[in-house]
């Protein structure tokens, strides 16, 4: 079935100019970039993007890390896009990711992890709401 996921290329991954190569691997995979947008972060917006994660140890941190680069937030559309996006990216830490996947590829810690991806259809529907008004998804 058709869905749609949102992503962000992390600081990490644009700081090192590999924002091309992500995007080769999302669409050899089949997934359509149907929105994206280059931004800074301010940090009122990646504290309401990972409130769930308030209350852990590497909040402050992760939402330090996600201010400060720009980064590019995309939504991806495709058959079981949520978890088809789950299985390109890998796991969250690299050294458990799987061979060809983004983060085996590009990323650097568990922190510094090149790319977000929603955990599911509800989540999906919330951060792309966050970032893209329906207008500017183009599927
Ligand atoms: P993401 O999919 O963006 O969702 C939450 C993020 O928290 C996750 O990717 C990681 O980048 C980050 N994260 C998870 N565990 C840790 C950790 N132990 N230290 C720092 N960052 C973490």
């Amino acid at each position: 079935m058709t869905e749609r996921t949102f992503s962000i290329i992390k600081p990490d991954a644009t700081k090192r100019n590999l924002t091309g190569k992500i995007n080769a691997v999302i669409e050899e995979s089949g997934l359509r970039i149907v929105a994206q947008r280059r931004i800074r972060m301010t940090q009122e917006e990646a504290e309401d993007f990972y409130d769930v994660h308030r209350e852990r140890p590497f909040y402050g941190e992760l939402v330090e890390f996600m201010i400060s680069e720009p980064v590019v937030v995309q939504v991806l559309q495709g058959d079981n896009a949520v978890a088809r996006y789950r299985e390109v990216m890998g796991a969250t830490n690299p050294a458990q990711a799987a061979d060809g996947t983004i983060r085996k590829l590009f990323a650097l810690s568990v922190g510094e992890n090149s790319v977000h991806g929603s955990d599911s259809v509800d989540n999906a529907k919330i951060e792309i709401a966050q970032f893209f008004d329906e207008a500017d998804i183009v599927g």
